[in-house]
């Protein structure tokens, strides 16, 4: 059976109360379904809340936005893995596209956050993707292929089957622009034959970039597409529970 992956990426959004009234108005409002999973990004500070609110949930999760690569240590205002696996974290984002553009992370950065994250046991989900000016250039796989070289071409087979992708162009984030289901499918045909190729068994993409409860459907009837990963229309929680009822398997 296909079991597609609903990733909602609050960004800096949703409080500790706000996750806890959040999860409880999804829960309410979304009926649970065997062929799909949902996992839930809140910033740091709201991480617990909403993990404590799906916890006898198999199929519901929490993870954190970013996490810092030492596990320990005077890195003031940083958090690492196992702080986040302690405050109920099961992932990671690695290498949103807003870490590599705002805060200026490194394809060296988002391989060391990888490694943290698999050594404290969270599952990693490396973000990729191209800038408007890049794929205008022609140099979209030329880019992901560079972004999954930087962070994974260390890891073993096994290793590598651990960790999740999330392709989102750039230009697509936030932009209400989104890429075509065919552009997107040519795109994670990619980026599973480099998983592939390096041993990885089942590696799981996922789409973002401007995901909502209208176009969703025709992006997951794209069979390369294994779930999506989405920001904006993930912030309310009867518009999520709806956007992760539409997706057709
Ligand atoms: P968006 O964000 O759905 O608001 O475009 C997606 C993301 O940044 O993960």
């Amino acid at each position: 059976m296909r079991r597609l992956l609903f990733a909602a990426n609050w960004k800096m959004h949703l409080g500790p109360d706000d996750a806890r009234g959040y999860v409880k108005t999804f829960r309410a409002r979304y009926n649970r379904r065997d062929d799909r999973e949902v996992w839930f990004f809140p910033p740091a500070v709201s991480v617990e809340a909403a993990a404590l609110a799906v916890r006898e949930r198999t199929d519901l999760l929490v993870g954190a936005q970013d996490i810092y690569w030492e596990p320990k240590g005077a890195f003031t205002g940083a958090v690492s893995a196992p702080l986040a696996l302690q405050a109920g974290a099961r992932a990671a984002l690695v290498g949103h596209s807003e870490r590599r553009h705002v805060f200026g992370e490194t394809d060296e950065d988002t391989r060391r956050k990888v490694a943290a994250a698999l050594a404290a046991g969270l599952v990693p989900l490396l973000c990729v993707g191209e800038t408007l000016a890049e794929r205008d250039a022609g140099h979209t796989l030329a880019v992901v292929v560079r972004q999954l070289a930087g962070a994974l071409s260390s890891l073993d087979g096994p290793t590598l089957s651990r960790v999740s992708v999330a392709y989102e162009p750039v230009w697509a984030i936030g932009t209400g622009r989104n890429a075509t289901p065919h552009d997107a499918a040519t795109v994670h045909r990619e980026i599973r034959a480099w998983l592939r190729g390096r041993g990885a068994s089942a590696p799981r993409v996922l789409y973002g970039g401007s995901v909502n409860a209208k176009n969703v459907a025709e992006l997951v009837a794209e069979h390369e597409l294994d779930g999506v990963l989405v920001g904006g229309a993930s912030l309310d929680p009867e518009g999520w529970a709806q956007l992760v009822q539409s997706g057709v398997a």
